[in-house]
């Protein structure tokens, strides 16, 4: 049984979800913290949600046989194929997160919101509601953007290929007249100086990693699951990617030295 010292599970298709893990990690230090990137079989917003499924279940299991106390889905693409599923079936809280569409619609001062997305979780029901509730304050822009998430995941962060990316999927926002823009997958993030530096400072860029640490932190709280020994927590990364070409890339997105394992299942 999983008890306060047990560590957090997160998990994602790739590196995206480590722009999660590090909000975690600054708000919640003393917490054990586990990380599984799907890297092998990213980008999961190009599959079938039944296949995306299976893939957040299988890393799910892992995590939950590591003794996880909580599983965060860092990951806005896994949260709309897999967090129903997840939530019923899992025996320890499940974290999940959506694009900030409510937030940036109560942000807008011109009325008109950008989102930038999969296109997994842009044709996801769970989207469709979202959009349903809250894009009535605003005018919503919603663009999916194939191909973006395979830059963050080479690394790639400023390179003309991931410039034209961003250039190509932007556009309909800053011709829209979007003063907000809503970072819709966890890897774009990774991206948002190059994106600020297309679209302009004046545009206001929304993630919502934070806002999912928040969450954990509170989730936590009231299940009685707060590591509160005060000492640092551990973290450990596991990657289903090639390890030579996903070590680098986890060690520039994470900032410092972190040693990764390889994630076969
Ligand atoms: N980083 C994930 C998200 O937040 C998944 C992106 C993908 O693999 O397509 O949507």
């Amino acid at each position: 049984m999983p008890n306060r010292d047990s560590p957090i599970g997160v998990l994602d298709s790739g590196v995206g979800g480590l722009s999660v893990l590090r909000e975690i990690r600054s708000q919640l230090p003393h917490e054990h913290l586990l990380y599984v990137a799907d890297s092998k079989h990213a980008p999961w917003g190009d599959k079938a949600v039944e296949e995306i499924r299976r893939r957040a279940r299988t890393i799910a299991d892992f995590l939950l046989g590591q003794d996880a106390k909580a599983i965060v889905i860092a990951s806005n693409t896994g949260t709309a194929a897999a967090a129903e599923t997840l939530r019923t079936t899992l025996p320890v809280p499940v974290i999940a997160m959506e694009p900030a569409v409510k937030p940036a619609a109560a942000a807008t001062k011109t009325g008109v919101i950008g989102v930038l997305v999969t296109v997994a979780t842009s044709e996801s029901d769970r989207f469709r509601s979202l959009l349903e509730r809250f894009g009535s304050h605003a005018t919503v822009i919603t663009q999916a953007a194939p191909g973006l998430v395979e830059r963050v995941e080479a690394g790639d962060l400023f390179g003309a290929r991931t410039r034209e990316l961003v250039e190509r999927y932007t556009r309909p926002f800053v011709e829209g007249g979007a003063d907000t823009i809503v970072l819709g997958s966890t890897h774009y993030p990774f991206l948002r100086p190059l994106i600020a530096d297309v679209v302009g400072d004046h545009v206001t860029l929304i993630d919502t990693g934070a806002a999912v640490a928040r969450q954990v932190q509170r989730v936590l709280q009231t299940s009685n699951l707060r590591n509160d020994s005060g000492r640092p927590g551990s973290f450990r990364i596991w990657t289903s990617g090639d390890l030579a070409t996903s070590q680098p890339v986890i060690q520039k997105l994470w900032g410092i030295s972190v040693e990764v394992s390889p994630f076969s299942n």
